[in-house]
């Protein structure tokens, strides 16, 4: 670096958890950053709702816009880095303005990108502007790079992992204390680790945006969001994380992308569903707040990215590298192939693959309904290779009835839980939860 190297210079919208956590990177690195960037990095905007909020950090050295959209529109600016959220709204709004002006866009926004990534990146492209979004999936650990670089000469036969972070420490908490759903949701909240409204998080929402991304850019296809097929954690009860551990499992959320060959042509497999791990398998060993992402290559290997998924400081952290990239002019296609050229396609009907299942049943505490279930099972043609009957619930009238299958067509199973679709011995759904392969 020469000390005449022009600085890049940025402005930040959104100085909340992120925002702020990357003014502290630049501040507290600027040395190594500018060393590795080739020329400084320099803040020069911010804009956020409030403009007297404490952030913990100096934003009076830079100039406030009230309009972020503003930033856009600055003459001394290079780069734009939307760290505020939302699919939509006023993100959106900034992210097309400073990509159609020609300007860099940074943005941790997985919800923006997985509902308007393409969009986005046909303007960058239009502009040859650099748009950039690592820290929209799995926080700080460097997938995204991963994918687009260190595994881009691979065919990927699968990519899947630990996508949220909420939901893997609930799970985990749940694992370790015995504490039920809602106990260790309210606990979470109050330590951090939960949004006051959870409900993307723990519906599976959060992790299909990542999911979305994670599958274009690994397989090369247009970004499907609307074709994840998204279940959550809200079923999972202690009891059942209880008996996975008798089997040798742990209970975690995973989010999964495949395609498939078929003779109409390939197909994409996206779905976010919980899953019984082997105590063997490398998901299993994830706990707390940590994301984790498993890539299959067919040169590669069996990959691993592991580390935190949140916070400020390796949110941050990714952010910041991209800036780097920018400021090195190492840049490319967003989704790592020009628009045009991603695949578009259709949603696999996953039916007929095959898997291991564990079901649970929360019936009536009668005769004759364990048969129920075993008849249904035998005319859905599933195979049980164990049947678990827990003893009553204190209080009586319910007890849990758990399964595991042998391995079989996913149909089978769907027909079987259809046979048993408004038997009055059911007091509540049955949990389906597949068996990750090793
Ligand atoms: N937090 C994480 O660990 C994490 C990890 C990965 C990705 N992300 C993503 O990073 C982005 C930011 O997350 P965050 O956790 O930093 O959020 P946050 O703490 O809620 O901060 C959001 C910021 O945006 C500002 N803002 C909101 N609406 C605005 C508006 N209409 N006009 C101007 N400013 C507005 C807020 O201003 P005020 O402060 O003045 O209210 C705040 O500074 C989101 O897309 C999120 O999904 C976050």
């Amino acid at each position: 670096m020469t000390d005449t190297a022009a600085p890049l210079r940025i402005a930040i919208a959104g100085l909340g958890t992120v925002g702020a956590g990357v003014i502290r990177l630049l501040d507290t690195n600027a040395a190594l950053v500018a060393a590795r960037a080739g020329r400084p990095i320099e803040v020069v905007a911010v804009s956020a709702r409030d403009r007297g909020k404490d952030r913990g950090v100096d934003i009076a050295r830079f100039a406030w816009e009230d309009d972020m959209t503003a930033l856009a529109r600055r003459g001394d600016v290079d780069v734009v880095v939307e760290l505020v959220g939302g699919s939509d709204g006023p993100a959106l709004a900034l992210s097309r303005a400073a990509l159609s002006g020609g300007k860099g866009l940074v943005t941790a926004n997985k919800a923006m990108i997985a509902t308007h990534g393409l969009a986005l990146a046909e303007i960058a492209e239009d502009h040859n502007a650099p748009l950039k979004f690592e820290a929209a999936v799995a926080g700080g650990i460097p997938v995204i790079k991963g994918l687009r670089e260190g595994t881009s000469a691979n065919a990927l036969t699968r990519v899947y992992g630990i996508l949220n972070g909420t939901c893997n420490y609930i799970l985990s908490t749940m694992e370790r204390t015995g504490a039920d759903f809602a106990d260790v949701l309210a606990d979470a909240q109050a330590r951090g680790f939960a949004e006051a409204d959870p409900a993307f998080d723990i519906e599976g929402v959060d992790a299909g945006q990542k999911l979305a991304i994670l599958a274009a850019i690994g397989f090369g296809t247009r970004i499907d969001f609307a074709g994840v097929r998204v279940s959550g954690i809200t079923q999972v009860r202690a009891a059942d994380i209880a008996q996975a551990d008798a089997l040798g499992y742990v209970i975690r959320l995973i989010g999964e992308a495949d395609v498939e060959d078929t003779p109409e042509g390939p197909r994409l497999l996206q779905r976010v569903r919980p899953c019984l791990v082997a105590r063997g398998h490398p998901l299993s060993a994830v706990e707390g707040p940590t994301n984790a992402v498993v890539a299959e290559g067919n040169f590669s290997g069996r990959l691993l990215f592991q580390g935190a998924g949140a916070g400020d400081g390796p949110t941050a952290s990714a952010v910041a590298a991209d800036l780097i990239d920018i400021a090195r002019d190492e840049v490319g296609a967003p989704f790592s192939i020009p628009v045009a050229h991603l695949a578009a396609l259709p949603p696999a009907e996953p039916g007929h693959r095959t898997e291991r299942t564990y079901l649970r049943f929360m019936v009536k505490d009668r005769p004759g309904v364990l048969a129920e279930i075993t008849a249904a099972m035998r005319d859905g043609d599933v195979s049980i290779e164990s049947l678990i009957q827990r003893g009553r619930a204190e209080g009586g009238g319910e007890v849990m009835v758990a399964m595991v299958t042998h391995e079989g067509p996913e149909q089978c199973v769907a027909k079987a839980l259809e046979l048993l679709e408004g038997s009055d011995s059911l007091t509540s759904a049955p949990l389906v939860l597949p068996i990750l392969p090793l």
